[in-house]
């Protein structure tokens, strides 16, 4: 029988490095806290605990990413990343083994945590060959490939620094021996007059000649911690570079794969196309031939088959029926729904509103809190005025029914079937079905009237720039 696996995920710290509010492993990658990110990971091991040590804006931390499988111990004072594993341990059986992880190395690849897990050693470290080995713990070996200690950055002697194999801060150990090497870091941490570092279990064990086994990341740019907003975006990118791989594999065309971000969970059909720096969060699905057009933005959206979306739409939570088309320029807001080969075109925005089978809005309009049935027309400039300063009030507009361009909708109001509004309508009462309703001004036209002509001084002038006087 295996051993009973412990995972325990640091993150205490609060991350001075990116001059943030926000504590450091909440900051978002792909669209949520790396530590959730940390925190998938681990479960895919399925551990008997997982502990999360938190410090650092505890209650929130803790608030983001609470769930029944998680133990949260809390470290007071950062004392270092011994310190913070020797919480997690007190009081802990010493059967079974510990799996180290850090709430600020989000991307870890499962292939890497097996190898660490698969070593047959009393303590296994993950370590990482880099170009550019600067602010990580240096991985002194001696002889080549025997991991004889970790040096941080700042105990380094200049021939260390050189060194460009680094650690990547996990390791894997056996709970008792683990609480027993960590005790010897407080000693070395209080003759040091300095931080309590995880990384001096190294050297305890090799003390107690103890077998270490140093296991090489295969991908070392996956493995590497982020403290500033420089690494932060290195990270995003390489997760982002994931996601666009997975769905170029399963048969989604994107335009360019380093211009795509996904955010979220995107579902597909056959033949969709995704244009450049189109940007999904929440839950998307895409059914078939659907395209999404250059620089839009879809959060919680759902797109039927052979639906377009034209470049620049914003569209949230809301629905588009197949054969639809949206934009370009379009917003849909919150509760929008476009039925079968409806139309929504540049600069319309839409929200908690239906158009139905085939109806359109081609142009400059605001449809809010309104039904509009099938096959309507409405015309350019229409306003639905859904909002009288308390309430909202619903529109509703008969199926066959043609708006006249320029038209105010005052909500309550109905809009029969078949009926036509005259360009420019302000609609207070409700509009019987095929009729033409329309409330204009007369248009009159006076004969006599004269345009005011300039004096012969206003036109000398070299001043004048023709403008009408203040
Ligand atoms: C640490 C390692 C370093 C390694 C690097 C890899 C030590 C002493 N150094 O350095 O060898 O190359 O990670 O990314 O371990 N934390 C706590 N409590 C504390 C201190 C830190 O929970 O008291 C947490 C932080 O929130 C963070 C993680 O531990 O998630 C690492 O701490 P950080 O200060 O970033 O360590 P590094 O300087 O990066
Ligand atoms: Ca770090």
């Amino acid at each position: 029988m295996t051993a009973a696996l412990h995972v325990v995920i640091l993150a205490a710290g609060k991350g001075t490095r990116m001059r943030s509010a926000l504590p450091k492993v909440l900051q978002p990658l792909g669209g949520r806290p790396m530590l959730s990110h940390v925190l998938e990971r681990a479960r895919s091991l399925s551990p008997s605990t997982i502990s999360v040590v938190i410090g650092h804006q505890a209650d929130r931390v803790r608030a983001t990413v609470a769930a029944d499988d998680l133990r949260f111990i809390e470290q007071a004072e950062q004392k270092g990343t011994g310190h913070a594993v020797s919480l997690a341990l007190d009081g802990q059986e010493p059967q079974g083994r510990v799996l180290v992880l850090y709430g600020d190395v989000p991307l870890i690849p499962p292939e890497d945590l097996e190898a660490c897990l698969e070593a047959t050693a009393d303590l296994v470290v993950l370590g990482a060959e880099v170009p550019d080995p600067r602010g990580y713990g240096r991985l002194v070996e001696h002889p080549p490939g025997h991991l004889e200690g970790i040096v941080e950055e700042r105990d380094a002697d200049a021939a260390q620094q050189r060194i460009r194999r680094i650690n990547t801060g996990i390791l894997c150990a056996p709970v008792e021996h683990l609480q027993r090497w960590l005790a010897q870091g407080e000693a070395e941490a209080d003759r040091r007059a300095g931080e309590w570092y995880l990384t001096d279990v190294v050297a305890a064990a090799r003390a107690e000649g103890r077998p270490v086994v140093l296991a090489m990341s295969a991908t070392p740019e996956a493995v590497l911690g982020v403290n500033d907003r420089l690494q932060l975006a290195g990270q995003e990118r390489l997760f982002q570079r994931g996601q666009a791989e997975r769905c170029l594999r399963a048969g989604l065309t994107l335009a360019d794969p380093d211009r795509f971000d996904l955010r979220g969970e995107l579902d597909f059909g056959e033949d969709c196309l995704v244009d450049l720096n189109v940007v999904l969060e929440g839950t998307v699905r895409l059914g078939d031939r659907v395209r999404i057009g250059p620089g839009c933005r879809l959060r919680d959206v759902v797109v039927e088959d052979d639906a377009q979306i034209d470049a620049y739409s914003v569209l949230d939570s809301c629905a588009v029926g197949p054969g639809s088309r949206v934009g370009p320029f379009a917003r849909l807001r919150p509760g929008a729904r476009l039925e079968a080969g409806a139309a929504v075109g540049n600069f319309v925005e839409m929200k908690n509103a239906t158009l139905g089978p085939g109806a359109k809005a081609n142009h400059l309009s605001y449809l809010g809190d309104a039904e509009v049935g099938a096959r309507a027309n409405i015309g350019a400039g229409t306003i639905t005025c859904n909002y009288d300063g308390a309430n909202k009030h619903r529109t509703r507009i008969g199926a066959d029914a043609f708006i006249g361009s320029n038209s105010a909708l005052v909500a309550p109001v109905t809009v029969g079937d078949g009926a036509t509004i005259g360009a420019g309508t302000v609609l207070t009462r409700d509009a019987p079905p095929t009729a033409l309703t329309l409330s204009r001004a007369p248009q009159r036209t006076l004969d006599q009237w004269q345009r005011p002509r300039k004096t012969a001084r206003q036109a000398d002038d070299p001043g004048d720039t023709g403008d009408p006087e203040p």
